[in-house]
């Protein structure tokens, strides 16, 4: 039960669907696929790195903007995989996770009644950052690959008849999560470059929260609104360490963007969380400015990904799923149509843990207004291999 006096801007949120998968996977000692975060620890090198920082950093406020290590750091990063140059002292700012950076974009840009636009299905916090600075959320929809316009694309495809509408009435804000959670798209250059000339037309702000940018699969590359001239003015482009590390508990992330942009990211930043944990953010400096090992890690870990994909999506196959191309992200959709016809999202997700003793998320959670009935599923191949071939076998038991 919530308080009667919640604000109003915070009634429509819940977290009832998460909460009772969670409840429910636990009651029945389900393997955990919902939950989107690895079940091993964050890399050697980087748990080294911090062990010797907490020791030899100061322990007081960082700069509120981060410390400059960690932001000449991200700078070099982030010109190496997208080739636009930041400079650190007054484009790169250091955030309490993305979600921070999200929280801080959202809230700098966007007045009330501004419209914002976010491909949907879309990850929960950009709404709820959207309905904090009191904009209005126009979702765009990404079509499952099995309706009319994903055949025509192969993968979750964009409905480019409401981005044109979304144009002509006009927005202040574009919300873009490249490669994609929940439906593991990777953006192509022909999409982005259409994107980038409606943004470019709309005059609007483009919030490119590209988290997952280490993790692309069969080869996929990923690439950047950013690094598309006309829109470099007008992208703020968000990343963390928490995917690329496997380590959510970090909560280092960054925002790096023109100079007028980043003052107004840090003005919010400043307003809300202001600094963050001073060793984490070296620690993080440190394993980042190391390349060679940099170079080695993310080959390994695209690697070590790829595989645990196959490995989930040959079961969920096995099972009678459906898993269309997934290139990015440690999630996938699984469509349950052919198994289970007419079932809605959320029966599926508590039938397959009371069955099968395994945890997924309905996506319905992922809509401002789920189109109907959805025969999905969203799984996280973020864990341990023995996790994930439990998971495997438990899938092949049978059910219904
Ligand atoms: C698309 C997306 N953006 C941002 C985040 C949060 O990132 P962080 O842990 O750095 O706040 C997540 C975490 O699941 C995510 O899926």
């Amino acid at each position: 039960m919530t308080d009667s006096r919640l604000a109003t801007r915070w009634a429509g949120f819940g977290t009832s669907i998460f909460t009772e998968m969670t409840e429910l996977a636990r009651a029945h000692g389900a393997v955990n696929l919902a939950q989107g975060f690895p079940d091993f620890l964050g890399p050697d090198r980087l748990l080294r790195a911090i062990e010797a920082h907490v020791g030899s950093s100061h322990h007081q406020y960082a700069p509120g903007n981060g410390e400059g290590r960690l932001r000449r750091a991200v700078a070099r990063a982030v010109a190496a995989s997208t080739g636009v140059e930041r400079d650190p002292t007054t484009e790169v700012t250091i955030t309490t996770g993305a979600t921070e950076a999200i929280y801080a974009t959202v809230n700098a840009f966007v007045n009330p009644g501004d419209r914002v636009v976010v491909f949907e299905p879309l990850y929960d916090s950009y709404a709820q950052a959207i309905a904090q600075a009191g904009g209005v959320l126009v979702p765009v929809r990404l079509h499952a690959p099995d309706t009319e316009p994903g055949q025509a694309a192969g993968g979750w495809a964009i409905d480019w008849d409401q981005l044109d509408a979304a144009l002509a009435a006009g927005f202040r804000l574009l919300i873009l999560n490249s490669p994609h959670n929940p439906t593991g798209k990777v953006f192509t250059e022909d999409e982005l470059a259409r994107i980038a000339a409606v943004v470019r037309a709309a005059d609007a702000v483009a919030m490119c929260d590209e988290v997952y940018e280490a993790l692309v699969h069969d080869g996929a590359r990923h690439v950047s609104l950013s690094s598309f001239d006309e829109v470099r003015h007008l992208v703020v482009r968000i990343s963390s360490a928490a995917k690329t590390f496997g380590f959510t508990g970090l909560k280092i992330g960054w925002a790096t963007a023109a100079r007028e942009l980043s003052s107004a990211v840090r003005l919010v930043h400043q307003g809300t969380v202001f600094s963050t944990t001073p060793f984490l953010q070296t620690a993080v400096a440190e394993v980042l400015e190391d390349e060679s090992w940099m170079d080695g890690y993310l080959t390994e870990l695209r690697t070590s990904y790829q595989a645990k994909r196959d490995l989930l999506r040959a079961a969920l196959v096995q099972a009678g799923f459906d898993v269309p191309a997934v290139r990015g992200t440690y999630f996938l959709m699984a469509s349950f149509e052919r198994l289970a016809p007419g079932r809605s999202d959320v029966a599926m997700g508590r039938h397959l843990i009371e069955t099968r003793g395994i945890a997924a998320i309905p996506p319905s959670a992922f809509y401002a207004r789920p189109p109907g009935p959805l025969p999905w599923l969203r799984f996280a191949f973020c864990k341990r291999d023995d996790t994930l071939r439990r998971a495997a076998a438990q899938l092949q038991r049978p059910t219904t």
